[in-house]
């Protein structure tokens, strides 16, 4: 008998597992019947740039046309910005396009790509959906540990994923650190460094990525419109690396992958530097402030370098986030990230945050007692 459609699937994409997106707002609205606010996704809560947003207004009309499809005058900006070459930039439908292109080029059986445990789950499953094999190594103090990275990488290693700062731990490793890492790294491996939320990163000597990209080609640096640029639905990334990286890339990306509105509003909010600057300003605060405020709770932040913050909680992690939702606080629990014992919260606006601070003062409370909490 002929094997049907799902006997066809193979075995390695079978087994993989699908990535769960926070709760949209409107869902939680609708079945709690209550008005609620969302700090599970990483967004950002100022919304996007007013010059973005005009930018694309404009182009709405011609959307009868397709868009530039080799997206050149966005190229060159970010070329110009970052002092490369227009054909070492990719634009992609978020970053996240760009994780699996670059799977897709370089993976396949018999091919092995590295990444640490706790960190974000596409760069593992862009590893199996493009046949190759997943290596995970341990995190350290909840951050990656570059030097047994380096050791776990072999003659097969064709890529290994690092997102700096990381999501969901929001630490960041340092120029130092990375260079001694990269200098174990062989001209056939690609390492792919996601710099997602690098406009909010504070620590001293961050690497300066792009500048070790003009010493070694064999890094691909990811950037989007997401976070900072507050463009999260408009769905825009980019990479810098190798011209003919980049090339293979172009090839297995579909046609019009960026559409014009979003190619528009990525050039115009390249250009709007005090939203950038208020955002950055604006997370700075309120990071701080959520950090201190879940500390005063009893729970235990994680020094962020990102706009969200790792908070443990003990045992009660999805419990407490459970307790929070029916509240009308949306926040992540991290079981499904490999933390059971912690959540994460993306920083919201002032207000935001206020509710935040009340409705888990009074979750907490309701806990006050359980062993696993008062033992912290
Ligand atoms: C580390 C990291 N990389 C990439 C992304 C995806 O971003 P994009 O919206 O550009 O696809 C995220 C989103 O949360 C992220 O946390």
């Amino acid at each position: 008998m002929s094997k049907t459609i799902e006997e066809l699937i193979p075995e390695y994409l079978r087994g993989l597992p699908v990535y769960v997106p926070g709760k949209p707002i409107e869902e939680v609205e609708r079945e709690l019947n209550i008005h609620a606010i969302k700090l599970a996704s990483n967004e950002n809560p100022l919304g996007p740039s007013p010059m973005a947003m005009e930018a694309a207004r404009k182009v709405l009309a011609d959307s009868n046309r397709y868009p530039d499809g080799g997206t050149l005058r966005l190229r060159e900006k970010i070329a110009a910005m970052h002092e490369v070459s227009p054909d070492e930039v990719f634009i992609g439908l978020g970053s996240s396009e760009l994780i699996d292109v670059a799977a897709r080029v370089l993976l396949g059986p018999g091919a092995i790509g590295l990444t640490s445990k706790g960190t974000y789950p596409p760069f593992s499953t862009a590893i199996r959906a493009n046949g190759g094999s997943l290596e995970h190594v341990p995190m350290c103090a909840f951050a990656y540990d570059l030097p047994e990275m380096a050791r776990a990488i072999t003659d097969s290693t064709r890529i290994v994923y690092l997102a700096n700062p990381n999501n969901p731990t929001g630490t960041a490793f340092g120029a130092e650190e990375f260079e001694r890492f990269l200098s174990h790294v062989g001209s056939d491996t690609l390492v792919v460094l996601d710099e997602a939320y690098i406009h909010y990163a504070e620590r001293a000597g961050m690497p300066q990525s792009v500048e070790l990209f003009r010493l070694r080609k064999n890094l691909l640096i990811l950037r989007t419109f997401s976070k900072v640029y507050g463009m999260a639905g408009i769905r825009v990334g980019y990479g810098i690396g190798a011209a003919a990286l980049v090339s293979a890339m172009n090839k297995l990306r579909t046609p019009f992958n960026v559409s014009g509105v979003a190619q528009a509003a990525a050039l115009a909010a390249l250009d709007d530097h005090e939203h950038v600057k208020r955002c950055i300003e604006a997370n700075r605060v309120e990071r701080k402030r959520i950090t201190e405020e879940v500390a005063k709770l009893g729970l235990k932040p994680v020094k962020s370098e990102t706009n969200f913050v790792f908070v443990e909680t003990g045992p009660e992690a999805k419990a407490i986030s459970d307790e929070l939702l029916r509240e009308g606080v949306i926040v992540r629990p991290l079981a499904w990230m490999g933390f059971p014992e912690a959540m994460r919260i993306s920083v919201g606006t002032a207000e935001e945050n206020g509710k935040l601070f009340a409705a888990l003062g009074r979750v907490l409370a309701k806990h006050k007692g359980k062993p696993e909490l008062t033992a912290r």
